[in-house]
């Protein structure tokens, strides 16, 4: 199995952004958690960090045909892209949506997720550990539908 990992806009920042929110693991950590569970899950990861909603489209359009799941921090496009919304449904990859922080319990802004709905699920509140959670969860769903 080979899966890709998204990560949206700022979380290049991880590690110095507001870390009583995000926790002080950087992004190249969180990574490198991700690579361990992936060896350990018998999987191929493949990442990427965009800025840019645009490149986030692009790259789950390249998805297709490449990986069988998508694991996806769409960071503040969660809450506003139809977008990445629509390519995650246009290419029909299984998704698993995850979030560092609990976004229910922050801004009224944050509890709506465009992604929710096209995910199988979603995982959001357990820092970086989310990551790990929601890397499990997709294999055990992909494992599942192939036995
Ligand atoms: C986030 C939550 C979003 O509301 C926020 O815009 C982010 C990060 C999280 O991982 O907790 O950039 O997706």
């Amino acid at each position: 199995l080979s899966l890709l990992v998204l990560h949206g806009p700022n979380l290049n920042l991880l590690g110095q952004r507001e870390p009583e929110i995000y926790g002080k693991t950087t992004l190249d950590g969180i990574n490198r958690m991700l690579e361990q569970e992936a060896q350990l899950l018998e999987v191929q990861l493949s990442m990427l960090q965009s800025n840019h909603e645009g490149a986030l489209v692009d790259a789950i359009h390249s998805a297709f045909g490449q990986h069988q799941g998508l694991l996806i921090n769409a960071g503040a496009y969660t809450h506003t892209s139809i977008a990445i919304r629509d390519a995650i449904s246009g290419v029909g990859i299984p998704t698993v949506e995850v979030h560092l922080s609990n976004i229910y319990r922050r801004e009224a802004f944050r509890h709506h997720s465009f992604i929710s709905s096209v995910a199988i699920g979603q995982i959001s509140g357990f820092g970086a550990e989310s990551y790990r959670l929601g890397l499990q969860a997709l294999v055990h769903h992909l494992k599942g539908q192939k036995a």
